[in-house]
């Protein structure tokens, strides 16, 4: 599938390019800045593009920015994305000296998202460590949610080419709120035990 990552320059925009383009999808990497998008998607072998030329006409646009942005980002490309299926992987956290927290807000970002751009959003792949995915697919399944069936078709079937586990359909958008939560304790997990823990589900068919 044709992919865009907006804000792809980051560490897990980079290492979901390498693992999207190494799964044979055609990656275009987006960057507030052409040039950086341009110098980033050549070290990776994938094209790149100031972030509003590369949603337009991509499959599915990967919101890969930093999560304070994601927000702002979804209303500036809002036009530029048109119907365009979205997948949000942001998560919202609070750090403090006793832990990392969920964000305060009832609704997660990938609802706030659906909620400013015209397309179908789909969440997910939240707790893929990019350090992780930056060496191989790795062992560990991808959560995906999402209300249109479209958007998490597509988002599914990207998950399921970047890790060696199983991508996992964990039902409507709200789920969203679960899987940002869940990377809050990944993260404190990777703290306690020095790690880049991941999830596998059990008990699949
Ligand atoms: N890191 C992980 O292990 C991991 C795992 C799962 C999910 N995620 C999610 O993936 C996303 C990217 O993570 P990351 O660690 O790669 O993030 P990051 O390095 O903090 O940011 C990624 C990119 O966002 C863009 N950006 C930064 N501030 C911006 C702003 N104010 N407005 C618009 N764009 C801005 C930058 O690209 P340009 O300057 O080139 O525009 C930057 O390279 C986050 O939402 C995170 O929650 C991360």
């Amino acid at each position: 599938m044709r992919v865009a990552l907006v804000g792809g320059t980051g560490p897990f925009g980079r290492a979901l390019a390498a693992r999207l383009h190494a799964a044979g999808h055609e990656v275009v990497l987006g960057s507030r800045s052409a040039e950086r998008a341009r110098d980033v998607a050549a070290e990776l072998g994938v094209s790149g593009l100031a972030n509003e030329d590369a949603v337009r006409g991509v499959e599915l646009a990967v919101l890969a920015v930093n999560a304070d942005a994601v927000l702002d980002t979804a209303r500036e490309l809002a036009a530029a994305l048109d119907e365009t299926p979205v997948l949000s992987v942001a998560s919202e956290l609070r750090f403090s000296s006793e832990g990392v927290y969920p964000g305060p807000d009832e609704l997660s970002l990938a609802e706030r998202v659906a909620g400013l751009v015209s397309g179908p959003v789909a969440a997910g792949l939240h707790s893929l460590a990019a350090a992780n995915l930056a060496e191989a697919p790795p062992d560990q399944d991808a959560l995906v949610c999402g209300d249109d069936d479209r958007a998490k078709a597509l988002a599914l079937e990207l998950a399921g080419s970047v890790v060696a586990g199983r991508p996992v359909d964990a039902g409507p958008l709200a789920s969203a709120r679960a899987l940002e939560g869940l990377t809050a304790v990944i993260v404190n997990v990777n703290r306690r035990y020095r790690a880049h823990a991941g999830f596998r589900v059990t008990g699949l068919p």
